[in-house]
């Protein structure tokens, strides 16, 4: 059995623009998923990308760790990390596959059901002053039990840095992995990624899924050099216009949250999933949305 960073590994699980994951277990007997920094050679490392590593390392990785500690329910667990010899991550090995996995499969209450469950658990990140700034389908992992838990907390950044740095050869699928990036992107934080972003930017994202899971489509569509723009200066279509079953009541949240100006987002997570619960209950009890 191969050996890691004194980790055995079990099998390859998947990849992305800025890992290579892998199942492995470690001394203790614990399952893992082992994130190593996807990079052709630890050598080459540019001092920029090593200065955003420091400073991954110093702010939400030590943040992550610490609500790991407070074992803060559903947020998958980050079990060690290391920049050495390349940076890697062991994450709490989650069996029951990505919201993205479940998208145009369960219906959209279901969807956006789970997506509240996700805001719910923000706001034990919110009320510690803390923000997740990378919620996404594809960091939606489950259970066995088929609870949700959000995963990879501040590694946006990460993924921005590797899309503007790597050669387009590198990666076969970069102008779709961008457009969801991009679109996944609060309009404060395009193209300027230097000041501290805050809970606002998850009330934005949480808006994006709530679009995606719902509708099965990205807000803004078209190619790279617009699709920032779109972010910054469009308004998306409204989720019942495009499937007929979504009530409007659920477009007026998501477009709440997706407002460009964050001051006119839902003050809180907990806003959000009060108003989002209330529009699935009333769905329910009119026999639709199920
Ligand atoms: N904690 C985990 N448990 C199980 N599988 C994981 C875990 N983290 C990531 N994966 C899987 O590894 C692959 C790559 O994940 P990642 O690098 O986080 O990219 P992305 O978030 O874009 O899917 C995905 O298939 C993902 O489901
Ligand atoms: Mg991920």
């Amino acid at each position: 059995m191969t050996q890691l960073l004194g980790y055995k590994i079990l099998r390859p699980v998947g990849s992305s623009i800025s890992w290579n994951v892998a199942a492995a277990v470690n001394r203790a007997g614990r399952v893992v998923a082992l994130k190593t920094l996807n990079w052709p050679s630890r050598e080459t490392l540019p001092p920029e990308l090593v200065e955003l590593i420091h400073k991954l390392e110093q702010g939400p990785l030590a943040d992550w760790a610490s609500l790991t500690e407070e074992r803060i329910g559903s947020l998958v667990g980050l079990v060690d990390y290391d920049m050495r010899p390349i940076l890697w991550l062991a994450v709490e090995f989650m069996p029951g596959g990505s919201l993205r996995d479940r998208i145009g499969w369960l219906s959209w209450s279901e969807l956006a059901r789970l997506v509240a469950d996700v805001a719910g658990t923000l706001s034990r990140l919110h009320i510690r002053g803390l923000s997740h700034l990378n919620v996404r389908p594809e960091n939606v992992l489950f259970d066995t039990e088929g609870r949700p838990y959000i995963t990879d907390m501040g590694l946006l950044e990460l993924d921005h840095w590797m899309l503007t740095h790597l050669t387009w050869e590198v990666i076969d699928s970069a102008v779709k992995i961008r457009a969801r990036i991009i679109n996944y992107t609060p309009p404060e934080y395009i193209g300027r990624y230097t000041e501290a972003p805050d809970h606002r930017a998850d009330i934005y994202q949480l808006g994006v899924m709530l679009y995606e899971a719902t509708t099965g489509r990205l807000p803004f569509e078209g190619d790279i050099l617009s699709l920032s723009r779109k972010v910054l200066e469009e308004k998306p279509r409204p989720p019942h216009e495009i499937r007929s079953d979504i009530p409007a009541g659920l477009s007026d949240i998501v477009l709440k949250a997706m407002d460009k100006d964050p001051d006119k987002r839902y003050d809180s997570t907990l806003e959000f999933e009060r108003e989002l619960r209330a529009v699935l209950r009333s769905e329910a009890r009119g026999g639709r949305g199920t």
